[in-house]
């Protein structure tokens, strides 16, 4: 089969399409047919070096795929061939072919095209985990999301809205706030403009900045709030004011996706298709596609997504 490879750490040019060997079905697996997988911020990072994929998954970078099953393993009772399905990934999806854990599998959500299902995995496996799974957000609650318009973002903005909540947003530019508007932000901020801790009283803030926002994320937070944060595109390392917290009887959680066992995967994925499958079914939450890419052309997806004018997902298609 073919798969993109990254010859080396590097720019968008070190993404090159070659002949590697087919991927082995162990007896948990589902041989996954390539229809589309979808860029994340997380494989510039594998690009660049910077994110090893954990033990045991393939090299190639891709975090989610859709397709048509080909084969099961032994012990795979779920699904059979011919099903068509969309899976998450602890790597390998840009590739024609992807074996992965059945627990990592779902269906197609109703209403949803076979290629269109690819930019769905980890996006809601990430949005439905930590907004509601860890920080338990109940309708009528205000959550702050940071970057809006990102893969991220653009979808949960849509899952927060369809059950109930009040959503906040931060976005980069005056053309990005009225697209996030469009998705159903109750409120935008620039954050280039404003700063949001002077404006948001939040129950629960989706982080995606890490150490730069910590003190106006804590800030911001109402009595009794959640702070997830699962990027950390403003560095790693900050000081948090205990106090603050304690006053609030706030929390701080983080959390990563990518690295966790197999079942813990599944107890996600299994959430996501009994609570969330439904309202993408119903059309309360869509798929955000900003471009359909050629996969064999992956490099220029990832500049793309290097540029920052995108708004939502950019789809590898075969
Ligand atoms: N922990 C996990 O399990 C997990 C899983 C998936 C994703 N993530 C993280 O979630 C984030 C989004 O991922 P993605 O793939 O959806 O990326 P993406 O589409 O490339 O989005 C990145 C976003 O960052 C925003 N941004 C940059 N500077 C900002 C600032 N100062 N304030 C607010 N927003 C800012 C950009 O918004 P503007 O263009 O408007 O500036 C852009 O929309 C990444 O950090 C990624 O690593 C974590």
């Amino acid at each position: 089969m073919r798969a993109i490879e990254i010859v080396k750490p590097g720019g968008p040019e070190v993404l090159e399409w070659h002949e590697v060997p087919e991927p082995s079905v162990e007896r948990g697996d589902v041989l996954i047919d390539t229809t589309a997988s979808a860029v994340n911020r997380a494989d510039v990072l594998q690009r660049m070096g910077f994110y090893e994929p954990p033990p045991g998954s393939s090299p190639y970078p891709g975090l989610e795929v859709s397709g048509v099953v080909t084969e099961v393993g032994a012990d795979v009772e779920q699904f059979k061939p011919g099903d068509e399905v969309c899976a998450l990934l602890g790597g390998g999806g840009y590739a024609e072919r992807v074996a992965v854990p059945w627990q990592q599998v779902m269906p197609v959500p109703e209403g949803v095209a076979l290629r269109e299902a690819a930019g769905l995995p980890e996006v809601a496996c990430t949005v439905w985990s930590n907004v509601f799974m860890v920080g338990r957000l109940r309708r009528g609650e205000t959550l702050l999301i940071h970057g809006g318009a990102s893969g991220i973002g653009t979808f949960a903005i849509q899952l927060a809205k369809a059950l109930g909540a009040h959503v906040v947003t931060t976005v980069g530019s005056d053309a990005k706030a009225e697209r996030v508007r469009e998705l159903g932000a109750d409120e935008v901020i620039n954050y280039r403009e404003e700063d949001f801790a002077d404006k948001v009283h939040a129950d629960v803030i989706l982080d995606i900045m890490g150490a730069k926002y910590l003190a106006g994320n804590v800030r911001a937070l109402k009595t009794g709030g959640r702070l997830v944060v699962i990027g950390l595109q403003g560095g790693r390392t900050a000081e948090l004011d205990l106090g603050a917290l304690l006053a609030k009887r706030a929390s701080v959680h983080a959390t990563a996706l990518r690295s966790r066992p197999v079942d813990e995967k599944g107890v996600i994925v299994r959430s996501v298709v009994d609570n969330v499958w439904p309202l993408v079914g119903a059309g309360a939450v869509r798929p955000v596609i900003y471009a359909e890419v050629p996969m064999a052309e992956a490099a220029e997806a990832h500049r793309m997504l290097d540029s920052g004018e995108h708004v939502g997902k950019i789809l590898l298609v075969r």
